[in-house]
């Protein structure tokens, strides 16, 4: 069989599989076996970097055991445990075997920490190395690191998409634990600078603000409308709402959980908000078509724009619309408010960009590496959940699309196949 179409059908195999091929591996999971790793699994989950180990189709995760992980994270904020997590993995297969076979004996490895765009440089990139006598080690590409870490063991794979290896030491560089936290951070300014002047008013005077203030530290995502969205036509007159109707409507604009973009797309429950409670579900559910994120809120849907601040365990991202709930505006006296629907179900989803490569290039790129330019894999009819008694029903699927794209997709890919086995 040739190159090519080996090639062909490892891309189809992962398109066949869709959003699955995508939720194929969980590194919780895998760790939950092993209690060795028991504190890394945890700080996994605190930080939401194994959502992001798990959105990934190949990846291999460096893991420490509980005594080096435990120094490791002594006196550290979780931010900064959160980007040597992230240096942590890498972007690419490697087994025991591929460690040892490395070419030149050296390769450089793309990490989730160059990934996220925080990182300057080749910060992000970790350097492996076969330093004789059977040991490899693993070090920052900064220059100058030391090879301090070492490969110990082998603990799981599965093959061509995760592999978890221990390593015997952190990988560091200057400042990568000093990562400062920002929680000292003015809320109400940074809402203020990206666009988000009413919200920020309408927290600050309906005394919500003390409520996000209280929930931080357990973990907080503000989900905050722009200017705009407060203009927007079937958006009520707040001013004709009760006091205690308005602080419920700021409540649904924030979940008592650290759910980051990367986090929001690998959710498949309902998210509770700090509304949700005795009156009502108050939740919001979520739909991701490639890398855009829709809330379904009772009444209405909204796009998630961009991230404010996101400094584990808060974060405050940017919504399109104000999330309008049943529980508030979906029956009693007052009529309905129109549906606006704010997310055009005509829109293609997103081509996903290439991201930074591994160095070595030899193995597939990281960033749903198999993935070719995807033709539109969606029909304009489809639409997302747009009916109340749709959005409102919890137990619906909250990824949305039903119809099966991978068919023709698989079409495609053939014919691509085809073309080039015979160039
Ligand atoms: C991954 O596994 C953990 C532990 O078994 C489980 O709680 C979690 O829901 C799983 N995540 C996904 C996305 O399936
Ligand atoms: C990895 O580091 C070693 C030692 O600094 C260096 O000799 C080697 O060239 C580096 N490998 C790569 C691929 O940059
Ligand atoms: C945040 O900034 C605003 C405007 O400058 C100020 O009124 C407010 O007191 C500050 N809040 C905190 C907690 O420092």
């Amino acid at each position: 069989m040739g190159v090519a179409s080996f090639l062909v059908i490892l891309l189809a195999a992962a398109f066949v599989g869709g959003r699955t091929a995508v939720e194929a591996h969980n590194i919780t999971a895998i760790l939950g076996g092993f209690p060795d790793y028991s504190l890394y699994n945890s700080y996994l989950s605190q930080t939401k970097v194994a959502d992001e180990i798990n959105a990934r189709e190949t990846v291999t995760c460096l893991v420490l055991p509980n005594g080096a992980m435990s120094s490791l994270a002594a006196k550290r904020s979780l931010v900064a445990i959160k980007a040597a997590l992230r240096l942590f993995t890498l972007l690419d297969y490697f087994d025991a075997q591929k460690l040892h076979d490395i070419s030149g004996g050296t390769v450089l490895s793309t990490t989730l920490l160059q990934t996220t765009g925080v990182v300057h440089g080749n910060l992000g990139f970790v350097n492996i190395t076969d330093l004789k006598g059977g040991r490899v080690g693993f070090a920052s590409a900064v220059p100058g690191s030391k090879f301090d870490s070492l490969y110990t063991k082998s603990v799981k794979q599965i093959p061509y998409s995760i592999s978890v290896l221990e390593i015997s030491a952190p990988i560091v560089y200057p400042g990568l634990l000093d990562s400062p936290t920002k929680s000292d951070a003015n809320v109400t300014v940074l809402l203020e600078q990206a666009g988000c002047k009413t919200f920020s008013g309408l927290i600050v005077t309906s005394g919500v603000l003390k409520n996000y203030q209280s929930a931080m530290a357990n973990g907080l995502t503000v989900f905050a409308p722009n200017d705009e969205a407060f203009k927007a036509a079937g958006v009520p007159d707040l001013s004709k709402l009760s006091n205690a109707d308005v602080v419920t409507l700021l409540e649904y604009h924030a979940a008592p959980d650290y759910l980051p973009k990367a986090s929001l797309m690998m959710s498949k429950v309902p998210i509770r908000t700090l509304a949700s409670g005795g009156s009502g579900r108050y939740e919001l559910t979520v739909t991701t078509r490639g890398d855009d994120v829709t809330l379904n809120a009772g009444m209405d849907t909204s796009r998630v724009a961009s991230t404010v601040i996101d400094d584990a365990p808060f974060c405050i991202l940017t919504v399109d619309s104000v999330l309008l709930p049943a529980e508030l505006f979906g029956k009693g006296p007052n009529p309905a408010p129109s549906l606006v629907p704010t997310v055009s179900p005509s829109l293609p989803p997103t081509a996903v960009a290439p991201s930074p490569s591994t160095v070595n290039a030899k193995a597939p790129s990281p960033e749903r590496p198999l993935s070719p330019p995807a033709p539109p894999m969606e029909s304009p009819g489809e639409s997302p959940v747009d009916a109340p008694e749709a959005a409102a029903d919890s137990k619906g699927e909250p990824t949305g699309g039903t119809a099966d794209p991978s068919v023709p997709v698989f079409l495609v890919l053939t014919a691509f196949g085809s073309i080039l086995l015979l160039s």
